[in-house]
């Protein structure tokens, strides 16, 4: 359908970190060994509270998406707080106004939703977002549903890998792309059926800041090095990334695609996110804000370049 329409732009919403959480009362007493209690210790500091409205901001975002004739919402991970079970089905009927809507939806999970090893083991995330997961390349997967491929149209190709893993020192919040990942991403790349589109690589962890340095050995991207040069090549691309809450876009010099990170866009005071339009294999990008009410979309500015 999209594929006939060449001259028309195709707008996605890139959103993440969405922190759906339901305080500390809803977390079943089995729950709190080791991560839990410190991110229970988080939520009673407040970070909990920063994200008490996400729910209500979430419809308001299914209202911008239609205003904004949106085609593709992509979410970079992080949809609950600790992974619980009641967090994940709050998170899924909070997306459900998106989902409903014509856009396709593809994700990953965030550090937050494979918060503990149990969570991991019960596939807790697959349990309640594993139907939108499906891929155009399932011979393509090397670690669970990753990669998870999807060609849009005739123009534009979706590749989501998982950095995203159980931390279980609370301190600790780092993630990685398994080495097989990062040979299939490789491998992806280079087939016939992706060559011409613009690509989004879509993962949770930021491959750099906003200055382009790296993000710390406790919170960043272990193997952002090794991720960066397997996406060097990409002449038409975006990386598309969140975790660090607060939205930014960046160009490396070296590497071909712009790297866009969503921040959260529910997060109390830091609401971003990008809403993007990819034309004749190049993206303008549009920073969205929440004004206390609604969500708005500001005209786009230049970036400067980054370093490393
Ligand atoms: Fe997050
Ligand atoms: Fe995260």
């Amino acid at each position: 359908m999209h594929g006939a329409r060449k001259a028309n732009p195709v707008r996605v919403l890139h959103v993440s970190d969405v922190h759906i959480s339901l305080g500390l009362r809803r977390v079943p007493l089995a729950d709190w060994p080791g991560k839990r209690l410190a991110g229970g210790i988080n939520l009673l500091r407040g970070r909990g509270r920063r994200f008490e409205d996400a729910v209500s901001k979430l419809s308001r975002l299914a209202e911008l998406a239609d205003a904004e004739r949106v085609e593709l919402v992509i979410c970079s991970g992080d949809f609950t707080a600790m992974g619980t079970a009641s967090e994940f089905a709050a998170a899924r009927e909070a997306f459900e106004p998106i989902l409903e809507s014509p856009a396709e939806f593809v994700c990953v999970a965030g550090n937050h939703d494979l918060y503990t090893r149990q969570v991991v083991r019960e596939r807790r995330f697959e349990k309640y977002f594993g139907d939108l997961l499906q891929t155009d390349f399932p011979a393509a997967r090397v670690d669970g549903s990753w990669p998870t491929v999807r060609l849009f149209g005739n123009h534009v190709a979706v590749i989501a890998l998982n950095s995203a893993r159980p931390n279980p020192a609370p301190w600790v919040s780092s993630g990685r792309i398994p080495a097989e990942e990062l040979t299939a991403l490789n491998d992806i790349l280079g087939r016939p059926e992706i060559a011409g589109r613009f690509v989004f690589v879509v993962t949770h962890y930021a491959p750099c800041l906003e200055d382009g340095s790296p993000d710390t050995p406790a919170h960043g991207l272990e193997n952002a090095e090794a991720f960066l040069r397997t996406c060097a090549g990409i002449e038409r691309g975006a990386i598309l990334c969140g975790h660090v809450h607060r939205t930014y876009r960046v160009r490396l010099p070296a590497i071909g695609p712009q790297i866009f990170c969503a921040g959260s866009a529910t997060m109390h005071e830091l609401e971003g996110f990008w809403l993007l339009e990819v034309e004749d294999g190049r993206v303008s990008a549009h920073r969205g804000r929440w004004n206390g009410s609604r969500y708005e979309v500001e005209p786009e500015v230049d970036i400067e370049p980054g370093y490393r």
